[in-house]
């Protein structure tokens, strides 16, 4: 009886150990509807044309096989517009009129939507444009978790929070791939750090990095079907990640059940045989691993036929789901048309976040107020800059025009430029300057930043109220180089110092795309906005809401820290690890620019730092779960920010005394608009473990919705949580586990205003 009990229970757990690993059950995918044809087309090609598939033809451009009827396929950046086209094997523009597009608001400004809705209409709109330009995949959405308050590329991701960014990327993909186009999923995995990203091995535990990092990607592979994924320029526990064997085969393909492609990020392949074994379809955008030494890899039976026919398969399956635009037809029409427009003005308008007011908004045009408009990003566009993909926009209204277009004469508006936005070594990075040079440069800087502080101090002293108009740019944030840290660049919080001397009613506006610290601001300002990258209707949202024509209903989609030095990777001392030589893209490019010298740099790293080395012991205390945990004050929590508009939260209740693994809790609360407008509020739920079996952040985001309500109106607002949902990664089972405790649920307006809370038992 003992020995047969011995036996079930060691059978229960070899199970167990065999199905953690392996493939889910196949997904209805709609890259699954051809493999007879794809088998027919595969038996027709010469082992040269299934290589040629296999690395870039052109810069954005990898080869079908025109004899079988099978197109190129067409790659696009994404994430936040269509680029504009290049010459092949150039980064040189070809020139065209009609290649200007839409610029959307950037990742964390979608992100600060909170609305999976509104990520699908942004999907359909960035597809829209990538079929008038004739392209078939769109290198985008960009989901890295933003780790860091520094990151380089904090305003192309989405959020610190799993949940969140799975949420939007779901949308984003779904939006994306019900119009014609595929997605590429960027960059799987843990490029969450742009210093030394290509050279950087991330080690990280098995838990944070599926409970947090690789949580959106997964979302937007098992839920949304994604069609393409983009290995990311960095390693992951020792191996790169376009040739990682955990990451691209076994997790992504065998676990998550992805059958569609898989490219290099730009530059970013590193072997030929254990690229093509481990899962890699694509070296984007040469053949350096790909081209002659794949074909020879092959002849001399290092990798087999058949791992070249898997390959090929797996690209040709997103090519026959993603119909070709006939030559002819791309680019007949100018991209940027007014749907999309349309889209891009309302994620903009629902995202900007109002993080302080003490009435001084919405503006009063009453008695024509004169308005000191202050700051570089008043006039500043934020389509290019910096490294990477930018967008050749149409149009891109700036702050000052959409003042202009919707204020009209109903105000004086006096702007004043107040600071001039350079900074040495945030210039091209190929441009060399001698001593004398910068020398002369920092003479010249100094006497403009005087006359233009002298010019805002007097137009602030003669307003009735100075609207600063701040923040970062694409210059400071920019793809291959993280901040050295969050203050507001430029000299802002002097000039601020100097205005707030003349004048005590400063509303202030941040036009950033990552973190700023605030402890100035904060004190000067009698409201505080955040406005983001905000794309073409930038400008006109931003009026819209200063003057009350909509509520701001936009949140944090990460936390903003009291001080840099309080966040997760830095208390820990896991970041900055310094900085080593040049950029990994900085240097593909500056191979075939002519001219062109990539800079060396060095920045001083704590002493015993590897360079190379990003560990991340913090695990899963990322964003507001350590700030929460480790109960350290914040300036902002994750999730904050105000309407023109009050809510009420009454009665929480739950629909059952008891759930079990596979129940669903259904939480609902009664929502009233007692303020004096229609406004939107995004009401969160997240849990607190009571007595938990294994360790976890004080709480999680499990549900959040956005609420419309006119003023008095009041609704019962239910939100669903899976008990699945609650699930840990255990890391002895290498699988998913339940930890069935009591948990509570915390409803609130944001991670730090939590409104109403509730028990509840699992079994
Ligand atoms: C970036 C990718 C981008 C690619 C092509 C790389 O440097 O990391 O996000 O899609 O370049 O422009």
């Amino acid at each position: 009886m003992m020995i047969l009990k011995k036996t079930t229970v060691f059978l229960a757990m070899v199970i167990l150990l065999l199905t953690a690993g392996s493939a889910q059950t196949p997904r209805d995918s709609a890259l699954l509807r051809h493999e007879k044809e794809i088998d027919a087309l595969i038996k027709q090609m010469t082992l040269e044309e299934k290589v040629a598939m296999l690395h870039g033809k052109h810069m954005f451009v990898s080869a079908g096989v025109e004899r079988l009827g099978i197109a190129d396929m067409k790659y696009t950046d994404g994430p936040f517009g269509i680029r504009e086209e290049l010459q092949p094997n150039s980064w040189n523009p070809l020139g065209l009129e009609n290649d200007k597009a839409t610029l959307f608001p950037t990742g964390s400004a979608l992100a600060a939507t909170w609305s999976e809705e509104l990520a699908y209409e942004y999907g359909v709109a960035m597809a829209r444009e990538a079929r008038f330009r004739g392209k078939d995949m769109l290198l985008g959405p960009a989901i890295n978790i933003q780790r860091i308050p520094t990151g380089g590329r904090t305003y192309e991701y989405l959020s610190e929070d799993p949940f969140l960014s799975s949420r939007l990327s779901v949308g984003y993909t779904k939006g994306v791939q019900d119009n014609g186009v595929a997605v590429c999923l960027k960059h799987y995995a843990l490029n969450s750090q742009e210093n030394n990203r290509g050279t950087v091995n991330v080690i990280i535990g098995e838990r944070a990095m599926r409970e947090i990092y690789l949580a959106p990607f997964k979302a937007a592979v098992t839920e949304a079907d994604a069609f393409g994924v983009m290995a990311a320029y960095n390693k992951v526990n020792g191996r790169w990640c376009a040739e990682n064997d955990v990451l691209l085969n076994k997790i992504l393909r065998d676990e998550w059940g992805f059958a569609g492609m898989v490219i290099s990020d730009w530059g970013g392949t590193h072997s030929t045989v254990d690229a093509i074994k481990n899962g890699l379809n694509v070296e984007m955008p040469d053949k350096r691993f790909f081209g002659q030494a794949l074909l020879d890899a092959v002849k001399s039976g290092l990798v087999s036929e058949d791992i070249i026919n898997q390959r090929v398969r797996e690209i040709l399956r997103v090519r026959l789901a993603i119909k070709p635009v006939p030559a002819e037809d791309a680019n007949k029409e100018i991209t940027s048309q007014p749907p999309q427009q349309q889209t891009a003005y309302k994620v903009a308008s629902k995202s900007i976040v109002l993080l302080k007011n003490d009435g001084v908004l919405p503006l009063q045009l009453k008695g024509k107020p004169r308005i000191a408009v202050i700051g570089a990003n008043t006039v500043q566009t934020m389509a290019t800059g910096g490294l990477g993909a930018g967008v050749k926009t149409l149009y891109e209204v700036t702050p000052l025009e959409g003042l202009k277009n919707r204020i009209g004469d109903r105000a004086e508006i006096i702007f004043a430029k107040g600071y001039e936005p350079a900074a040495p070594g945030l210039g091209s990075p190929f441009r060399k300057r001698s001593p004398e040079e910068i020398e002369k440069e920092n003479r010249e800087r100094q006497q403009t930043a005087e006359k233009l502080a002298k010019e805002a101090v007097a137009a602030a002293a003669k307003a009735d109220i100075v609207l600063f108009i701040g923040g970062n740019n694409r210059q400071v944030e920019t793809e291959g180089r993280d901040r050295d840290d969050i203050s507001l660049p430029f000299g802002q919080d002097d000039l601020m110092r100097k205005i707030a001397e003349v004048n005590r009613n400063i509303v202030t506006v941040l036009a950033s795309g990552a973190p700023n610290d605030l402890n100035v601001v904060q004190g000067v300002s009698r409201a505080l906005v955040i406005s983001w990258f905000n794309g073409s209707e930038g400008g006109n949202a931003l009026a819209d809401v200063l003057i009350g024509k909509i509520s701001p209903s936009g949140r944090l989609p990460f936390t903003l820290p009291v001080k840099l030095a309080d966040s997760p990777a830095y208390a820990l001392g896991n970041y900055p690890q310094g900085r080593r030589g040049t950029d990994v893209f900085a240097n593909l490019v500056s191979q075939i620019t002519p001219g062109a010298k990539p800079e060396k740099e060095t920045t001083a790293r704590p002493a015993g730092g590897d360079p190379n080395t990003a560990v991340y012991s913090e695990e899963s205390l990322v964003g507001y779960r350590w700030f929460d945990t480790r109960k350290t004050p914040v300036m902002y929590p994750f999730g904050h920010g105000l309407t023109y508009s009050k809510f009420e939260y009454k009665t929480l209740s739950i629909d059952r005394n008891l759930y079990g693994k596979s129940d669903t809790i259904n939480v609902s609360f009664n929502l009233k608009n007692t303020g004096a407008v229609a406004a939107e509020e995004v009401v969160q739920v997240y849990v607190r473990r009571i007595n938990p079996s294994v360790e976890w952040p004080y709480k999680e985001l499990k549900a959040f919705s956005r609420v419309a309500l006119n003023r008095g109106e009041s609704k019962t607002v239910t939100l669903q949580i899976p008990v699945k949902s609650l699930q840990y990664w255990d890391e002895k089972l290498h699988a998913w586990n339940d930890d069935l405790c009591d948990i509570e649920l915390l409803v609130g307006a944001s991670a730090g205003d939590i409104k109403l809370k509730k028990t509840v038992h699992l079994k």
